[in-house]
Protein backbone atom coordinates (compact mmCIF):
# COMPACT_ATOMS: atom_id res chain seq x y z
CA UNK A 1 0.00 0.00 0.00
CA UNK A 2 1.68 3.71 -1.06
CA UNK A 3 4.63 3.71 0.51
CA UNK A 4 5.07 1.69 3.24
CA UNK A 5 8.18 0.11 3.97
CA UNK A 6 9.19 -2.42 6.74
CA UNK A 7 12.55 -1.45 8.12
CA UNK A 8 15.04 -3.50 9.61
CA UNK A 9 13.85 -3.76 13.46
CA UNK A 10 10.32 -5.45 11.28
CA UNK A 11 8.34 -1.94 11.88
CA UNK A 12 6.31 -0.48 9.80
CA UNK A 13 7.47 2.92 7.95
CA UNK A 14 4.28 4.40 5.92
CA UNK A 15 6.02 7.69 4.03
CA UNK A 16 9.20 7.21 5.89
CA UNK A 17 7.78 7.69 8.99
CA UNK A 18 7.65 4.21 11.91
CA UNK A 19 3.82 3.81 13.21
CA UNK A 20 5.94 3.71 16.47
CA UNK A 21 6.59 7.05 16.42
CA UNK A 22 3.40 8.08 15.03
CA UNK A 23 2.08 6.42 17.82
CA UNK A 24 4.63 8.32 19.82
CA UNK A 25 3.85 11.30 18.72
CA UNK A 26 0.17 11.54 18.04
CA UNK A 27 -1.45 8.78 20.29
CA UNK A 28 -3.84 6.25 18.53
CA UNK A 29 -6.14 5.45 16.85
CA UNK A 30 -4.56 7.48 14.50
CA UNK A 31 -5.20 7.93 10.90
CA UNK A 32 -2.04 8.53 8.27
CA UNK A 33 -2.55 9.66 5.19
CA UNK A 34 0.64 9.11 3.15
CA UNK A 35 0.58 12.10 0.61
CA UNK A 36 2.78 10.64 -2.08
CA UNK A 37 0.67 8.55 -2.61
CA UNK A 38 -2.69 10.81 -3.55
CA UNK A 39 0.25 12.41 -5.78
CA UNK A 40 1.31 9.37 -7.89
CA UNK A 41 -2.42 7.97 -8.21
CA UNK A 42 -3.97 11.52 -9.10
CA UNK A 43 -1.42 11.83 -11.95
CA UNK A 44 -1.85 8.53 -13.30
CA UNK A 45 -6.02 9.38 -12.94
CA UNK A 46 -5.67 12.66 -14.80
CA UNK A 47 -2.94 10.87 -17.31
CA UNK A 48 -5.16 8.12 -18.95
CA UNK A 49 -8.38 10.39 -18.80
CA UNK A 50 -6.88 11.84 -21.35
CA UNK A 51 -8.62 12.87 -24.82
CA UNK A 52 -7.36 14.28 -27.72
CA UNK A 53 -10.85 15.38 -28.47
CA UNK A 54 -12.47 16.46 -25.85
CA UNK A 55 -11.37 18.69 -22.12
CA UNK A 56 -11.22 16.32 -19.46
CA UNK A 57 -11.37 17.17 -15.61
CA UNK A 58 -11.02 14.72 -12.93
CA UNK A 59 -13.11 15.87 -9.67
CA UNK A 60 -12.20 14.44 -6.60
CA UNK A 61 -15.62 12.64 -4.53
CA UNK A 62 -15.14 14.86 -1.07
CA UNK A 63 -17.08 12.69 1.02
CA UNK A 64 -14.36 10.17 0.47
CA UNK A 65 -12.07 12.20 3.14
CA UNK A 66 -12.30 15.98 3.57
CA UNK A 67 -10.50 18.46 5.22
CA UNK A 68 -9.12 22.06 4.76
CA UNK A 69 -5.65 20.42 4.26
CA UNK A 70 -6.97 18.18 1.88
CA UNK A 71 -8.75 20.66 0.01
CA UNK A 72 -5.60 22.67 -0.32
CA UNK A 73 -4.05 19.21 -1.97
CA UNK A 74 -6.91 18.90 -4.56
CA UNK A 75 -6.25 22.01 -5.63
CA UNK A 76 -2.51 22.11 -5.85
CA UNK A 77 -3.30 18.67 -8.11
CA UNK A 78 -5.23 20.68 -10.43
CA UNK A 79 -8.64 18.63 -9.95
CA UNK A 80 -11.33 20.05 -9.78
CA UNK A 81 -13.96 19.38 -5.95
CA UNK A 82 -17.56 17.15 -5.67
CA UNK A 83 -19.24 18.26 -2.57
CA UNK A 84 -22.29 17.46 -1.84
CA UNK A 85 -23.39 19.56 1.29
CA UNK A 86 -23.40 23.22 3.18
CA UNK A 87 -20.26 21.54 5.23
CA UNK A 88 -18.48 20.44 2.75
CA UNK A 89 -18.73 24.00 0.38
CA UNK A 90 -17.87 25.39 3.71
CA UNK A 91 -14.80 23.61 3.76
CA UNK A 92 -13.69 24.30 0.44
CA UNK A 93 -14.26 28.55 1.05
CA UNK A 94 -11.96 27.54 3.96
CA UNK A 95 -9.33 26.22 2.23
CA UNK A 96 -9.79 29.20 -0.31
CA UNK A 97 -10.58 26.26 -2.87
CA UNK A 98 -11.54 28.08 -6.11
CA UNK A 99 -14.93 27.49 -6.30
CA UNK A 100 -15.36 27.55 -9.95
CA UNK A 101 -13.95 23.99 -9.87
CA UNK A 102 -16.42 22.57 -7.15
CA UNK A 103 -19.36 20.82 -8.18
CA UNK A 104 -22.38 20.44 -5.78
CA UNK A 105 -23.88 17.54 -5.81
CA UNK A 106 -26.88 15.69 -3.73
CA UNK A 107 -30.39 14.62 -3.64
CA UNK A 108 -31.73 16.47 -1.13
CA UNK A 109 -30.10 20.01 -1.11
CA UNK A 110 -31.91 22.60 1.20
CA UNK A 111 -32.94 25.98 -0.04
CA UNK A 112 -30.01 27.37 2.17
CA UNK A 113 -27.75 25.04 0.57
CA UNK A 114 -28.68 26.02 -2.92
CA UNK A 115 -28.40 29.30 -1.82
CA UNK A 116 -25.06 29.30 -0.46
CA UNK A 117 -23.26 27.35 -3.75
CA UNK A 118 -25.26 30.59 -5.75
CA UNK A 119 -23.65 33.18 -3.69
CA UNK A 120 -20.47 31.62 -3.39
CA UNK A 121 -20.02 31.27 -7.12
CA UNK A 122 -19.69 27.04 -7.08
CA UNK A 123 -18.90 26.01 -10.94
CA UNK A 124 -21.80 23.66 -11.54
CA UNK A 125 -24.67 22.41 -9.53
CA UNK A 126 -25.55 18.78 -10.59
CA UNK A 127 -29.96 19.35 -10.08
CA UNK A 128 -31.25 15.97 -9.18
CA UNK A 129 -34.59 16.39 -9.92
CA UNK A 130 -37.56 18.77 -11.61
CA UNK A 131 -38.26 20.14 -8.17
CA UNK A 132 -34.65 21.00 -7.44
CA UNK A 133 -34.45 22.70 -10.93
CA UNK A 134 -37.26 24.84 -10.27
CA UNK A 135 -35.99 26.13 -6.42
CA UNK A 136 -32.63 26.67 -8.25
CA UNK A 137 -34.40 28.94 -11.01
CA UNK A 138 -36.25 30.44 -8.51
CA UNK A 139 -33.04 31.36 -6.52
CA UNK A 140 -31.09 32.37 -9.07
CA UNK A 141 -34.10 34.73 -10.49
CA UNK A 142 -33.83 36.60 -7.23
CA UNK A 143 -30.04 37.08 -6.52
CA UNK A 144 -29.89 38.06 -10.39
CA UNK A 145 -27.08 35.66 -10.83
CA UNK A 146 -26.52 32.36 -13.73
CA UNK A 147 -25.45 29.39 -12.69
CA UNK A 148 -24.11 26.26 -14.47
CA UNK A 149 -26.08 23.40 -14.22
CA UNK A 150 -25.80 19.21 -15.16
CA UNK A 151 -28.58 17.26 -14.60
CA UNK A 152 -27.74 13.61 -12.96
CA UNK A 153 -30.02 10.87 -14.56
CA UNK A 154 -29.86 7.36 -13.70
CA UNK A 155 -29.04 5.19 -16.86
CA UNK A 156 -30.08 2.10 -15.08
CA UNK A 157 -27.49 0.00 -14.65
CA UNK A 158 -27.33 -2.51 -11.83
CA UNK A 159 -23.18 -2.40 -10.94
CA UNK A 160 -22.77 -5.18 -8.72
CA UNK A 161 -21.35 -4.18 -5.31
CA UNK A 162 -22.95 -4.07 -2.08
CA UNK A 163 -26.68 -2.94 -2.24
CA UNK A 164 -26.34 0.30 0.48
CA UNK A 165 -23.85 1.68 -2.58
CA UNK A 166 -25.47 1.00 -5.65
CA UNK A 167 -27.24 4.02 -7.05
CA UNK A 168 -28.22 3.42 -10.66
CA UNK A 169 -30.96 0.33 -10.15
CA UNK A 170 -34.58 1.61 -11.57
CA UNK A 171 -35.34 2.78 -8.48
CA UNK A 172 -32.41 4.57 -6.60
CA UNK A 173 -33.20 7.84 -5.00
CA UNK A 174 -30.63 9.39 -7.04
CA UNK A 175 -31.51 11.46 -10.28
CA UNK A 176 -34.06 11.09 -13.17
CA UNK A 177 -34.75 8.15 -15.07
CA UNK A 178 -33.46 8.20 -18.80
CA UNK A 179 -36.85 5.83 -19.43
CA UNK A 180 -38.95 8.49 -18.44
CA UNK A 181 -40.60 11.04 -20.83
CA UNK A 182 -40.49 13.36 -18.14
CA UNK A 183 -36.48 13.02 -17.86
CA UNK A 184 -36.36 14.99 -21.33
CA UNK A 185 -39.39 17.60 -20.41
CA UNK A 186 -37.13 18.73 -17.52
CA UNK A 187 -33.87 18.37 -19.89
CA UNK A 188 -35.77 20.77 -22.46
CA UNK A 189 -36.91 22.93 -19.69
CA UNK A 190 -33.25 23.39 -17.98
CA UNK A 191 -31.92 24.15 -21.65
CA UNK A 192 -34.42 27.18 -22.29
CA UNK A 193 -33.59 28.78 -18.40
CA UNK A 194 -32.84 31.98 -18.30
CA UNK A 195 -30.93 31.59 -15.27
CA UNK A 196 -29.74 28.10 -15.79
CA UNK A 197 -27.42 26.85 -18.21
CA UNK A 198 -27.38 23.77 -19.39
CA UNK A 199 -24.21 22.12 -19.70
CA UNK A 200 -24.68 18.40 -19.88
CA UNK A 201 -25.54 15.22 -17.96
CA UNK A 202 -23.72 13.05 -15.27
CA UNK A 203 -24.36 9.38 -13.98
CA UNK A 204 -22.75 7.50 -11.21
CA UNK A 205 -23.73 3.95 -10.87
CA UNK A 206 -22.44 3.02 -7.68
CA UNK A 207 -19.13 2.70 -5.51
CA UNK A 208 -16.43 -0.02 -5.31
CA UNK A 209 -17.35 -1.50 -8.60
CA UNK A 210 -14.85 -4.50 -10.10
CA UNK A 211 -16.26 -4.88 -13.19
CA UNK A 212 -14.99 -2.75 -16.24
CA UNK A 213 -18.07 -3.66 -18.38
CA UNK A 214 -20.60 -1.67 -16.35
CA UNK A 215 -18.30 1.56 -16.52
CA UNK A 216 -18.00 0.83 -20.49
CA UNK A 217 -21.45 0.35 -20.44
CA UNK A 218 -22.23 3.37 -18.67
CA UNK A 219 -20.46 5.35 -21.55
CA UNK A 220 -22.34 3.60 -23.91
CA UNK A 221 -25.68 4.21 -22.55
CA UNK A 222 -25.50 7.91 -21.91
CA UNK A 223 -23.41 8.51 -24.77
CA UNK A 224 -26.66 6.57 -26.74
CA UNK A 225 -29.03 9.66 -24.59
CA UNK A 226 -27.49 12.05 -25.69
CA UNK A 227 -27.66 11.00 -29.27
CA UNK A 228 -31.76 11.42 -28.99
CA UNK A 229 -31.34 15.25 -27.22
CA UNK A 230 -29.04 16.08 -30.12
CA UNK A 231 -31.45 15.05 -32.64
CA UNK A 232 -34.33 16.88 -30.78
CA UNK A 233 -31.63 19.95 -31.18
CA UNK A 234 -30.50 20.31 -27.16
CA UNK A 235 -26.43 20.37 -26.94
CA UNK A 236 -24.84 17.94 -24.77
CA UNK A 237 -21.16 19.77 -23.75
CA UNK A 238 -20.15 17.75 -20.96
CA UNK A 239 -20.86 14.39 -19.88
CA UNK A 240 -19.79 13.07 -16.16
CA UNK A 241 -19.35 9.42 -15.43
CA UNK A 242 -18.99 9.36 -11.78
CA UNK A 243 -16.98 7.73 -9.73
CA UNK A 244 -16.83 3.97 -7.88
CA UNK A 245 -13.83 2.39 -9.60
CA UNK A 246 -13.46 -0.90 -7.50
CA UNK A 247 -9.74 -1.25 -4.88
CA UNK A 248 -8.06 -3.31 -3.34
CA UNK A 249 -8.68 -3.95 0.54
CA UNK A 250 -8.14 -7.81 0.99
CA UNK A 251 -7.43 -10.77 -0.36
CA UNK A 252 -9.89 -12.04 -3.44
CA UNK A 253 -10.38 -8.02 -4.01
CA UNK A 254 -9.29 -8.19 -7.98
CA UNK A 255 -8.92 -3.97 -7.92
CA UNK A 256 -10.13 -2.60 -10.94
CA UNK A 257 -7.31 -1.82 -14.07
CA UNK A 258 -8.14 2.04 -13.70
CA UNK A 259 -5.65 3.06 -16.21
CA UNK A 260 -7.47 0.69 -18.85
CA UNK A 261 -11.22 1.42 -17.49
CA UNK A 262 -10.31 5.11 -17.98
CA UNK A 263 -8.78 5.09 -21.42
CA UNK A 264 -11.63 2.75 -22.78
CA UNK A 265 -14.05 5.06 -21.43
CA UNK A 266 -12.69 7.88 -23.05
CA UNK A 267 -12.55 6.07 -26.02
CA UNK A 268 -15.90 4.94 -26.69
CA UNK A 269 -17.27 8.22 -26.23
CA UNK A 270 -14.68 9.54 -28.43
CA UNK A 271 -15.96 6.85 -31.17
CA UNK A 272 -19.58 7.74 -30.67
CA UNK A 273 -19.23 11.27 -30.58
CA UNK A 274 -17.87 10.98 -33.90
CA UNK A 275 -19.56 8.80 -35.66
CA UNK A 276 -22.87 10.71 -34.28
CA UNK A 277 -21.66 13.79 -34.88
CA UNK A 278 -22.46 14.59 -30.65
CA UNK A 279 -20.74 17.30 -30.07
CA UNK A 280 -19.51 16.74 -26.81
CA UNK A 281 -17.08 18.97 -25.56
CA UNK A 282 -15.93 17.91 -22.09
CA UNK A 283 -15.97 14.51 -19.86
CA UNK A 284 -15.43 14.48 -16.22
CA UNK A 285 -14.95 12.04 -13.85
CA UNK A 286 -15.46 11.81 -9.69
CA UNK A 287 -13.25 9.31 -8.45
CA UNK A 288 -12.99 9.05 -4.47
CA UNK A 289 -11.93 5.61 -2.51
CA UNK A 290 -9.41 5.21 -5.82
CA UNK A 291 -7.59 8.06 -5.20
CA UNK A 292 -7.39 8.25 -1.45
CA UNK A 293 -8.06 4.86 0.45
CA UNK A 294 -4.99 3.64 -0.17
CA UNK A 295 -3.64 6.31 1.21
CA UNK A 296 -4.33 5.48 4.70
CA UNK A 297 -4.13 3.39 7.32
CA UNK A 298 -5.40 3.41 10.72
CA UNK A 299 -3.13 2.78 13.28
CA UNK A 300 -4.47 1.82 16.86
CA UNK A 301 -2.88 0.33 20.31
CA UNK A 302 -3.80 -3.48 21.44
CA UNK A 303 -5.20 -2.84 24.13
CA UNK A 304 -7.07 -6.25 25.31
CA UNK A 305 -6.50 -9.66 24.59
CA UNK A 306 -9.19 -12.86 24.87
CA UNK A 307 -9.71 -16.04 24.04
CA UNK A 308 -13.75 -17.42 24.00
CA UNK A 309 -15.03 -20.65 25.46
CA UNK A 310 -15.02 -21.72 21.94
CA UNK A 311 -11.71 -20.60 21.81
CA UNK A 312 -12.43 -17.87 19.19
CA UNK A 313 -9.20 -15.37 19.50
CA UNK A 314 -10.16 -11.36 20.14
CA UNK A 315 -7.32 -8.68 19.81
CA UNK A 316 -9.33 -5.78 21.30
CA UNK A 317 -8.16 -2.09 20.14
CA UNK A 318 -8.53 1.66 21.34
CA UNK A 319 -11.16 2.61 18.73
CA UNK A 320 -13.32 0.43 16.30
CA UNK A 321 -16.97 1.45 14.29
CA UNK A 322 -16.68 4.87 15.72
CA UNK A 323 -13.68 5.67 13.41
CA UNK A 324 -14.08 2.72 10.76
CA UNK A 325 -18.39 2.09 10.01
CA UNK A 326 -17.74 0.34 7.13
CA UNK A 327 -17.53 -3.48 8.46
CA UNK A 328 -20.42 -2.92 10.39
CA UNK A 329 -22.26 -1.13 7.50
CA UNK A 330 -21.49 -3.12 4.77
CA UNK A 331 -19.62 -5.92 5.96
CA UNK A 332 -16.14 -4.50 4.29
CA UNK A 333 -13.34 -6.67 4.96
CA UNK A 334 -10.03 -5.14 5.81
CA UNK A 335 -6.34 -5.89 5.80
CA UNK A 336 -3.80 -5.43 8.45
CA UNK A 337 -0.60 -6.20 10.45
CA UNK A 338 1.01 -5.68 14.07
CA UNK A 339 3.22 -2.91 12.72
CA UNK A 340 6.01 -3.66 15.18
CA UNK A 341 5.70 -7.44 14.36
CA UNK A 342 5.81 -6.97 10.87
CA UNK A 343 8.98 -9.51 10.52
CA UNK A 344 6.93 -12.14 12.66
CA UNK A 345 4.72 -14.52 10.62
CA UNK A 346 1.06 -14.30 10.64
CA UNK A 347 -0.34 -17.65 11.83
CA UNK A 348 -2.77 -16.62 14.80
CA UNK A 349 -6.66 -16.29 13.51
CA UNK A 350 -7.88 -13.70 15.50
CA UNK A 351 -11.09 -11.37 15.39
CA UNK A 352 -10.11 -7.53 15.82
CA UNK A 353 -12.54 -5.96 18.24
CA UNK A 354 -13.51 -2.30 18.59
CA UNK A 355 -14.39 -0.82 22.04
CA UNK A 356 -17.90 0.11 21.76
CA UNK A 357 -20.83 -1.68 22.97
CA UNK A 358 -21.68 -3.17 20.05
CA UNK A 359 -21.63 -6.93 19.17
CA UNK A 360 -21.04 -5.70 15.40
CA UNK A 361 -18.33 -3.61 16.39
CA UNK A 362 -15.46 -6.10 14.34
CA UNK A 363 -12.51 -4.36 12.34
CA UNK A 364 -11.05 -7.30 11.24
CA UNK A 365 -12.66 -11.30 11.89
CA UNK A 366 -11.41 -14.17 11.44
CA UNK A 367 -8.29 -13.21 9.84
CA UNK A 368 -4.44 -14.38 10.44
CA UNK A 369 -2.22 -11.96 12.11
CA UNK A 370 0.98 -12.35 14.14
CA UNK A 371 1.02 -12.87 17.83
CA UNK A 372 -0.14 -9.33 19.73
CA UNK A 373 0.79 -8.42 22.96
CA UNK A 374 -0.70 -5.32 25.01
CA UNK A 375 1.07 -2.37 23.81
CA UNK A 376 1.44 -3.81 20.23
CA UNK A 377 0.60 -1.22 17.11
CA UNK A 378 -2.45 -2.71 14.88
CA UNK A 379 -2.30 -1.49 11.29
CA UNK A 380 -5.39 -1.31 9.26
CA UNK A 381 -4.99 -0.48 5.55
CA UNK A 382 -6.69 0.64 3.13
CA UNK A 383 -8.63 3.60 5.61
CA UNK A 384 -8.33 6.62 4.07
CA UNK A 385 -11.36 6.69 2.51
CA UNK A 386 -15.07 6.31 4.25
CA UNK A 387 -13.61 5.87 7.05
CA UNK A 388 -12.78 9.75 9.31
CA UNK A 389 -15.64 11.20 6.67
CA UNK A 390 -17.91 8.92 8.40
CA UNK A 391 -16.74 8.52 11.96
CA UNK A 392 -18.95 9.04 14.90
CA UNK A 393 -18.66 9.82 18.59
CA UNK A 394 -20.98 6.82 19.51
CA UNK A 395 -20.04 6.07 23.24
CA UNK A 396 -18.58 9.56 23.48
CA UNK A 397 -15.45 8.38 22.04
CA UNK A 398 -13.68 11.64 20.22
CA UNK A 399 -12.55 11.59 16.76
CA UNK A 400 -9.15 10.28 16.07
CA UNK A 401 -6.48 12.87 14.54
CA UNK A 402 -5.21 12.60 11.52
CA UNK A 403 -1.49 13.26 10.32
CA UNK A 404 0.00 13.37 7.15
CA UNK A 405 3.19 11.70 5.98
CA UNK A 406 5.37 12.47 3.31
CA UNK A 407 9.15 11.92 2.89
CA UNK A 408 10.15 11.10 6.26
CA UNK A 409 8.04 13.61 7.72
CA UNK A 410 4.76 13.75 9.60
CA UNK A 411 2.19 16.81 9.77
CA UNK A 412 -1.05 16.94 11.90
CA UNK A 413 -3.93 17.30 9.58
CA UNK A 414 -6.58 17.15 11.90
CA UNK A 415 -6.38 17.77 15.71
CA UNK A 416 -7.52 14.70 18.14
CA UNK A 417 -11.15 15.77 19.78
CA UNK A 418 -10.87 16.08 23.08
CA UNK A 419 -13.56 15.14 26.16
CA UNK A 420 -14.34 18.94 26.32
CA UNK A 421 -15.29 18.89 22.21
CA UNK A 422 -17.69 15.85 23.00
CA UNK A 423 -19.72 17.80 25.09
CA UNK A 424 -19.15 21.84 23.47
CA UNK A 425 -23.03 21.76 22.10
CA UNK A 426 -24.53 20.66 25.11
CA UNK A 427 -26.42 23.48 26.07
CA UNK A 428 -28.69 22.13 28.87
N1 LIG B 1 -19.81 10.68 -7.44
C1 LIG B 1 -21.00 10.53 -6.83
C2 LIG B 1 -22.16 11.21 -7.34
C3 LIG B 1 -21.07 9.71 -5.71
O1 LIG B 1 -22.24 9.57 -5.10
C4 LIG B 1 -19.91 9.07 -5.21
C5 LIG B 1 -19.98 8.24 -4.03
C6 LIG B 1 -18.70 9.27 -5.89
C7 LIG B 1 -18.70 10.09 -7.00
C8 LIG B 1 -17.41 8.65 -5.44
O2 LIG B 1 -17.45 7.26 -5.44
P1 LIG B 1 -16.10 6.44 -5.16
O3 LIG B 1 -15.17 6.72 -6.32
O4 LIG B 1 -15.54 6.92 -3.89
O5 LIG B 1 -16.54 5.03 -5.09
N2 LIG B 1 -19.71 5.20 2.12
C9 LIG B 1 -19.58 4.18 1.09
C10 LIG B 1 -19.46 4.74 -0.28
C11 LIG B 1 -20.60 5.63 -0.66
C12 LIG B 1 -20.28 6.37 -1.88
C13 LIG B 1 -21.26 7.45 -2.12
N3 LIG B 1 -21.04 8.13 -3.32
C14 LIG B 1 -18.41 3.27 1.44
O6 LIG B 1 -17.81 3.46 2.48
O7 LIG B 1 -18.10 2.34 0.70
Amino acid sequence: FGTQKINENGILEIGGVSVKKLREEYGTPLYVIDKNYIVEKAGLIKESFKSGIFKTEVAYASKAFLTVGMCKIVEELGLCLDVVSGGEIYTALKADFPMERAHFHGNSKSIEELEMAVEYGVGTIIVDNHLEFELLEDICEKKQVKTNAILRVNPGIDAHTHEYIQTSKFDSKFGESIFMEETKELIRKIHGSEWIKFEGLHAHIGSQIFDVTSFLKEAEVMTEYIKGLVEEGIGVETLNLGGGYGIYYSEGDEPIDLELCLKEQVRIIEKINEECNLGIKKLQIEPGRSLIANAGTTLYTVQGLKTTYSGKNYYFIDGGMTDNIRPALYQAVYSGTIGNRCLEAKENLVTVAGKCCESGDLIMKDTKLQRAELGDVLCVFGTGAYNYSMASNYNKIPRSAVVMVEDGESALMVKRESYEDLIRNDVY
